[in-house]
């Protein structure tokens, strides 16, 4: 059976600010980007789509297909310029959005933190600072004062691990540090931000939605029958999301983390945010991906199963309902999204989860970090040079899907069937 019907599955898309908006100069990637050599392609992120100017062309397009969530983040810098200082007509930029998109019936929900950060923050030590974690807790107060009558659910932290695997242990975002000790100190920051930062939100707003949308993969031993295959995926596994996803719902800090005096064991989360990529073969301490396997344009195994691996393993632990706050594929010619899009939604409804949400990864190609902007992820194509906007195929599936509340067969034979994913076969 190709079709499949969403039985209440309600879909989205997701973006983060730094890598749509494009013009803002006082940020932490703003300035990383400035170094040569950081950024694969050579791309800035005062170049992407422009969706600072572009937002109501955007959400106008959003609302054509039919999307009931929206997930987005707010640039702290520009809300934040200096520190302490507020700047109104940023406030007012994001409420207007945020208007918008409540009068299209399109529900929001923000980030408070994707990755990037005002550079007065970056240049202090961010959240190796002492203060760092206060910081933040004064930013989040004043967006929650600030938009709290348009936005109720919040994520706090995006993809902790990623953070501090790419900035402290692979250097591949800033600060560019490479320190098993900032890896462990970091991690501890990071959850002790998103638990007072949990409880920040429900006091001032009590019906708050919360979460942190954790970044999660399946893990494998590259050889089966290798013991120290095995032990090293235990550990990668351990370091890399077991500890923090730990830490941040329940406040329990495993070994290498320690909680802090503050904190106290509880429950600090009203919904699992998973976001889920592709699986990883563990050969040694980075993430390697099999032989003979289906890939994306960059090399990551394309592995719909692991989805529900990875929920189910969450949902087992923290039992409360699921949003996939992520999940894409970098397709530059749109020739297998669709395909990847229903294998995946189909393994979501297939799994028996309380699977409430999907938001796919992203709208309008967007800026992606250090690879910049020559990997693709969106239903919808951007021009570089004049920043037009062109609905892919995938991106019409997608409406379809909403439209037909589901998969029908003949959309299946439209969309689907001639797709053929890219292999890696050796
Ligand atoms: C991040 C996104 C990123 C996506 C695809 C996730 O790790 O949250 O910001 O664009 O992966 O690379």
């Amino acid at each position: 059976m190709s079709g499949f019907e969403l039985n209440g599955l309600q879909l989205g898309v997701s973006t983060a600010s730094v890598q749509i908006e494009g013009g803002d100069r006082n940020n932490n990637w703003y300035d990383w980007a400035q170094q040569s050599g950081r950024i694969a392609d050579g791309s800035v992120p005062q170049n992407t789509g422009d969706h600072w100017n572009r937002w109501r062309e955007d959400t106008e397009l959003l609302a054509s297909t039919g999307v009931q969530h929206y997930r987005m983040s707010l640039e702290w810098s520009r809300i934040e310029p200096s520190q302490g200082v507020l700047d109104e007509s940023a406030v007012l930029r994001y409420r207007n959005e945020l208007s918008a998109l409540l009068a299209h019936g399109i529900r929001p929900l923000v980030t408070l933190h994707h990755f990037s950060h005002p550079s007065w923050f970056e240049n202090m030590g961010a959240f190796e600072h002492p203060d760092g974690v206060l910081i933040f807790l004064r930013y989040v107060r004043l967006v929650v004062t600030e938009l709290g009558d348009l936005v109720s659910d919040w994520i706090t932290i995006n993809e902790p691990n990623v953070y501090v695997t790419g900035g402290y242990f692979a250097g591949l975002f800033p600060p560019g540090k490479q320190s098993l000790a900032h890896v462990v100190k970091i991690f501890n920051r990071l959850a002790t931000a998103h638990i007072l930062a949990y409880e920040l939100i429900h006091e001032l707003q009590p019906h708050a939605v919360v979460g942190v949308a954790q970044h999660l993969r399946p893990f494998q031993p590259a050889l089966y029958w290798s013991p120290w295959h095995h032990g090293l995926s235990w550990f990668v596994e351990y370091m890399f999301q077991d500890a923090i996803t730990e830490a941040m719902c329940t406040g329990r800090f495993k070994l290498p983390m320690r909680r802090p005096r503050a904190i106290r064991p509880g429950r600090y989360y009203d919904v699992i945010g998973i976001n889920y990529y592709s699986r990883s073969t563990v050969v040694h301490l980075d993430n390697a991906t099999a032989a003979n396997v289906p890939v994306t344009d960059i090399g990551w195994e394309i592995y719909p199963q692991g989805l529900v691996d990875v929920a189910r393993w969450a949902h087992a632990r923290y039992d409360a309902p699921i949003w996939i706050t992520e999940n894409g594929v970098c397709d530059n010619t749109d020739r297998y999204r669709s395909r990847f899009i229903h294998e995946h939604l189909q393994a979501v409804v297939a799994s028996g989860l309380p699977i409430e949400r999907y938001y796919h990864w992203c709208f309008v190609d967007n800026w992606e970090w250090d690879s910049g902007e020559t990997p693709r992820f969106g239903l919808v194509h951007l021009d570089h040079e004049t920043h037009d906007r062109t609905m892919k195929q995938s991106g019409r599936f997608y409406a379809e899907i909403i439209a037909n509340g589901g998969v029908t067969e003949e959309l299946y034979r439209r969309y689907v069937a001639g797709q053929v994913y890219p292999r890696n076969d050796r």
